[in-house]
């Protein structure tokens, strides 16, 4: 897979997967899954550091996760987030975090928005950096929202998304993440670009899919959004294979004589 493929996929009709990806076991697993390729998001403040936003992941919390998944995970695409700001403080702020990630193992990077870093999109397309977008809801500008909102209900914020992908594309995004937007407003988009959409929470007129791996594998115990489909039931599964191993222990029946060495 690589950003060829991206291309490709919207033209021929075939639908991209993707899934966010935090760290080497996940990534050696992944590696022998069919899936797309993964995302090393700023989630990863939420999902392995507990934080409540995306707000709290550095350029350097997102470049030793993105080294990880890169060590576990050859041969998969990997796109990495530019975290909170890091592409807002000019060109040169934008490329030395992309460097950062890339020279980590990232194959692309993704940003969210458009508003005021048309430049440092453009330079880091340029420099050979391939860039994916995220439109919708941007979990970084949580607090700007009020909080994790559906973003684009209505008929001009609606428009305004589609004018922000429609420039995304134009600076050279090779595709964009579609986050809690309608559904209508998602495959209105989708038909209206050149580009690959991903959706998450934006239905399934978008070109492609990502999930959160963690609420894909129903791993979650606190809140899951409506759009997280759980696609096993990891926390039992888990929760199960603990209170085994918990009780084999306290039974004394582990480990077994052929478990020990002579
Ligand atoms: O960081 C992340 O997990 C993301 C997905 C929600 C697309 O950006």
């Amino acid at each position: 897979m690589s950003i060829l493929n991206f291309r490709n996929s919207k033209a021929e009709g075939r639908k991209l997967s993707m899934v966010t990806c935090y760290d080497y076991t996940f990534a050696r697993l992944l590696s022998k899954s069919s899936i797309d390729a993964l995302l090393v998001g700023d989630s990863v403040a939420m999902a392995i550091h507990g934080y409540d936003s995306t707000l709290p992941a550095s350029v350097d919390m997102m470049r030793i996760h993105t080294q990880a998944v890169a060590r576990g995970a050859a041969g998969k695409f990997i796109v990495a987030d530019m975290p909170f700001l890091s592409f807002r403080k000019g060109r040169k702020a934008a490329l030395n975090a992309a460097q950062q990630l890339m020279t980590a193992g990232a194959h692309a990077v993704k940003l969210e928005g458009v508003d005021g870093h048309e430049d440092a999109i453009q330079r880091l397309v340029e420099s050979g950096v391939p860039v994916m977008g995220h439109l919708g809801l941007q979990p970084q500008s949580v607090h700007a929202y009020g909080g994790f909102k559906v973003q684009g209900r209505d008929a001009g914020a609606a428009k305004n998304i589609l004018r922000q992908a429609a420039g995304l594309e134009a600076l050279g995004c090779f595709a964009i993440v579609l986050e809690c937007v309608p559904a209508e407003v998602a495959r209105e988009i989708t038909a209206a670009i050149g580009i690959p959409t991903i959706g998450i929470g934006a239905g399934a007129g978008c070109d492609g899919q990502i999930l959160v791996l963690q609420d894909l594998l129903g791993l979650t115990v606190d809140f899951q959004p409506k759009f997280a489909r759980p696609f096993c039931a990891g926390a039992d599964v888990v929760l199960d294979a603990l209170r085994r191993f918990d009780e084999s222990v306290k039974a004394g029946s582990f480990p077994a004589r052929e478990e020990s060495y002579a």
